[in-house]
């Protein structure tokens, strides 16, 4: 096998991501393999983060790498989180412009608590709970609402959420015409 392997994307419309993602009991072979091909997949497609729905995997995993999206990266911050919840969000706000590798070419800008508390089993199956803020809790929050069947756009005004769903469906079947890397099942 490769170190790892490109997957192919679930975009919207499709009910794969309005799935809840299952809890992860049996950290294996499969499960971090998957892991490190999300990764890669984000990598690729310029993400900075991704979520196991999106590659129509059903379990509790989530990838966050931010690169050198912020002044100062942590090289010690994890990348992989197996069953992420998050224990408490902070009272103050912020609105920043989001995406998705799920609903490509669509930004929209959405409010969130500007720092959470995490609990997370990282891939040797040890526990942990971290405090985050600014770009990383953001992206946290973005993925979780993944395996929770949440998107961004659910964030969302549904006049905004409507527009953003009705582009996503011409967008799809345009990427599947140019045979790009996506899954091509709306059901
Ligand atoms: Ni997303």
């Amino acid at each position: 096998m490769h170190e790892h392997n490109l997957l192919p994307l679930v975009l919207l419309p499709d009910i794969r991501l309005r799935k809840k993602a299952q809890k992860v009991t049996d950290i294996n072979d499969d499960l971090i393999q998957t892991l490190k091909n999300m990764h890669h997949t984000m990598l690729t497609a310029k993400g900075i983060g991704i979520a196991a729905p999106q590659v129509a995997d059903t379990r509790q995993i989530i990838v966050v790498d931010l690169q050198d999206r912020e002044e100062n990266p942590d090289s010690s911050r994890p990348l992989f989180f197996i069953n992420p919840s998050i224990t408490w969000k902070s009272d103050t706000y912020d609105e920043v412009e989001e995406g998705c590798l799920s609903i490509p070419q669509q930004l929209a800008t959405v409010k969130r608590p500007v720092s959470i508390g995490l609990e997370y089993t990282d891939i040797n199956g040890n526990a942990h709970t971290l405090e985050a803020s600014g770009l990383f809790a953001r992206c946290l929050q973005h993925e979780i609402d993944h395996l929770n069947g949440v998107l961004f756009i659910d964030h969302l005004s549904q006049l905004k959420r409507n527009v953003i769903a009705r582009k996503s469906k011409t967008i799809k079947k345009e990427l599947i015409k140019e045979d790009k890397n996506i899954i091509p099942i709306a059901t």
